[in-house]
């Protein structure tokens, strides 16, 4: 698709997302919570950190694979979980699943998706994790985790950063609630984007589904409506009645790691879902090196929040973390271009993270290490001292 093609970035690709959807839509996915102070910082203190080439290495090979979890992939890059797919377009997560294989890489089915997890895991063709939503009813949850496990998802992620339904003014200003009622601002909305009106009416292969995009959004909100709190007798729970690795999304402390790791935990997302729940939480890269200190190298640690370069990617490997998550970027790209939208920004993502290692002289994922990066206000070379001799 043409218009994809002219998509250079995930930047691009907002742009493009931006026109296509109805604005109310485009804020749902867009938006944070409260003034978008923890939005902005998540860029902000990703940019802040510049990079140090080496200069003189020999990048003719440059190579982007690792594991995650034991899984390999082509980059350490993966999709986070995230609801409302179905609002960008009708081939939702099935279609993210299926680009996401293609790409070698990983996908984090949404608690909130639309799309049942059975049906979503017939379309992949690598490993998924499941995101879980916590409700209070344990019976709830046993009947979903059968039937994740039926499925043959790899890695359960269970998200703690939620314990209340999310609310964001700029979706109550647009009329946008929980579950999504019909107004006349959103037919209004429909009717000024044909394109999209279409595709969310209709869809595309099996016909007219009229419902499909409100069940999605309503299996959301049947999701948050119940959510709780995740405790540790939750988790001491989870990685009691979950046989594959356990992930833990949302963890911005590294007071918390050591009882997690202990708990059994295997991976941690430092996450602040996107800046879309608590404003004011920090940046999460500015958090990951103390989080990835806390784990000593028993969980595996992962980062999201604000990536969009290539160059964020190995910002967040050079402070340790194994791969990171990215959220928006493939969403909006499935609103601009569908499945075809999300090969493209993996690819471009991808083509960013050996561009960014061959010009910083890494020719390996192991190669990445903090002499990579300068943090703000650090000195220029934190062992230049001793290099050199001095002091
Ligand atoms: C539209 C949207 C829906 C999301 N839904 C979920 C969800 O259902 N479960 C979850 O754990 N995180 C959810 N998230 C948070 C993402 O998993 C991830 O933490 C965040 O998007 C990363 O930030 P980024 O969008 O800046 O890449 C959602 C994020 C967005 C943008």
């Amino acid at each position: 698709m043409n218009r994809i093609k002219a998509a250079h970035s995930a930047g691009d690709m907002r742009t493009l997302a931006r026109r296509r959807l109805p604005r109310v839509v485009f804020d749902v996915i867009d938006g944070g919570a409260g003034d978008e102070h923890t939005l902005r910082w998540n860029r902000e203190s990703l940019e802040r950190i510049s990079l140090r080439p080496r200069a003189l290495a020999d990048v003719k090979h440059v190579d982007t694979t690792t594991t995650i979890l034991g899984d390999p992939v082509s980059m350490p890059m993966m999709l986070a979980p995230c609801s409302f797919a179905r609002m960008c377009s009708s081939g939702a997560e099935s279609a993210v699943a299926r680009a996401a294989g293609r790409a070698g890489t990983l996908y984090a089915v949404p608690g909130g998706s639309g799309e049942r997890p059975e049906v979503v895991a017939r379309s992949a063709t690598g490993p998924l994790w499941y995101q879980l939503y916590m409700k209070p009813d344990h019976a709830a949850n046993e009947e979903l985790l059968d039937r994740v496990e039926a499925s043959g998802y790899r890695v359960l992620c269970v998200t703690v950063d939620t314990a209340i339904k999310p609310y964001r003014e700029k979706d109550l200003r647009n009329g946008v609630t929980l579950p999504v009622t019909p107004s006349p601002k959103l037919a209004l909305a429909g009717l000024r984007h044909p394109s999209w009106s279409r595709d969310f009416l209709l869809g595309t292969g099996s016909g007219f589904d009229l419902f499909a995009a409100k069940r999605a959004y309503d299996n959301f909100a049947d999701a948050i409506n119940h959510i709780k709190s995740v405790t540790p007798d939750d988790v001491r729970w989870l990685r009691e009645r979950w046989k594959g690795p356990l992930v833990i999304k949302g963890i911005l402390r590294c007071e918390e790691v050591p009882q997690l790791v202990d708990l059994g935990v295997d991976g941690i997302v430092v996450s602040n879902h996107g800046g879309r729940n608590l404003d004011g939480a920090p940046a999460t890269i500015d958090v990951l090196a103390e989080v990835v200190e806390a784990a000593a190298g028993r969980a595996e640690v992962f980062l999201d929040s604000g990536v969009r370069r290539g160059t964020d990617v190995v910002k967040a490997l050079a402070l340790g973390a194994q791969a990171v998550l990215v959220g928006r970027p493939y969403m909006f790209a499935l609103a601009a271009g569908g499945e075809s939208g999300v090969d493209r920004v993996l690819e471009l993502l991808h083509n960013e993270i050996v561009r960014a290692m061959s010009l910083l002289g890494a020719t390996s994922v192991k190669e990445i290490d903090r002499s990579l990066i300068q943090l703000p206000n650090a000195p220029a070379a934190p062992d230049a001292e001793s290099l050199l001799g001095i002091g």
